[in-house]
């Protein structure tokens, strides 16, 4: 998804720099968007659990971003979660800690400059906890609420803050995984309708649209009747 973003971006003439745990295995992909978009591209080390480091990171970069897009995330395995806790709290950590410290200091040099948007990618899994993926969910709850709190503090501020909630989405994370195509999104679709949020100034927004529809039935659903779903 990230990949698809940053080509989003670079049509629009944006530069790019990526940032990941192995910048090495992106040069292919840096050029690819160099040749195509004709935009300077960066490659950066980077971990989001290093949270110590984030500081030093944002300052080492050639120049503040105007548009900081987290895509960081890991699905895990709900089942091991439930009695491995290292599993799960790589889990917790990888989609809540992670994401949240990261976007944290990239909003106070955002707030610092007076501009910026920081785009987060959560996703409708923390819109309610449900018994096939709550330890993913319940970290992406978090981050949703992170989003939501961070916009509020930086409203007046000249920064803005747009969450994002995917649905399913074919990528390596749900490789293999029999998806039903009607809620199943590419990257690309998710990157235009990110660009589109960006352009609008958008708060919250779902991809595929239909899944704020889906979010809002499951939601309202009495905790009583619920609980006894499999959904
Ligand atoms: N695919 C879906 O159906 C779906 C649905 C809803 C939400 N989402 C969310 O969308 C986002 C993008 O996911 P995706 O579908 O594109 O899957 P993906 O290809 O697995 O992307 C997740 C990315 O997070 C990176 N990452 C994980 N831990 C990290 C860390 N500590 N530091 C730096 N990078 C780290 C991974 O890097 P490595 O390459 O180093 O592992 C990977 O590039 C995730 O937040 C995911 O939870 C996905």
């Amino acid at each position: 998804m990230g990949l698809a973003i940053a080509h989003r971006f670079a049509k629009e003439g944006f530069d790019v720099q990526l940032a990941a745990r192995r910048p090495d295995e992106l040069e292919r992909a840096k050029a690819d968007l160099e040749v195509r978009y004709a935009v300077a591209v960066t490659l950066h080390a980077f971990d989001a659990l290093d949270f110590h480091a984030h500081e030093s990171f944002m300052a080492s970069l050639p120049k503040l971003p105007y548009v900081a897009v987290c895509v960081v995330g890991l699905l895990g395995d709900q089942r091991a979660n439930e009695t491995d806790l290292e599993a799960a709290v790589g889990v917790m950590r990888a989609n809540y800690e992670g994401p949240a410290t990261i976007l944290g200091v990239i909003a106070n040099f955002f707030e610092a400059r007076g501009s910026g948007t920081i785009i987060g990618v959560s996703s409708v899994a923390g819109d309610r906890g449900r018994a096939t993926n709550y330890v993913y969910g319940s970290a992406k709850a978090g981050f949703t609420a992170f989003l939501s709190g961070l916009r509020n503090r930086l409203a007046k501020t000249g920064v803005h803050v747009m969450t994002v909630k995917p649905g399913f989405v074919a990528t390596r994370m749900t490789e293999g995984m029999n998806l039903p195509p009607a809620l199943t999104a590419t990257p690309e679709a998710v990157a235009e309708r990110i660009f589109g949020g960006y352009q609008k100034g958008a708060n919250v927004i779902y991809t595929k649209p239909v899944w704020r529809l889906v979010m809002a039935v499951i939601v309202s659903i009495p905790e009583g009747v619920f609980k006894k779903l499999k959904i």
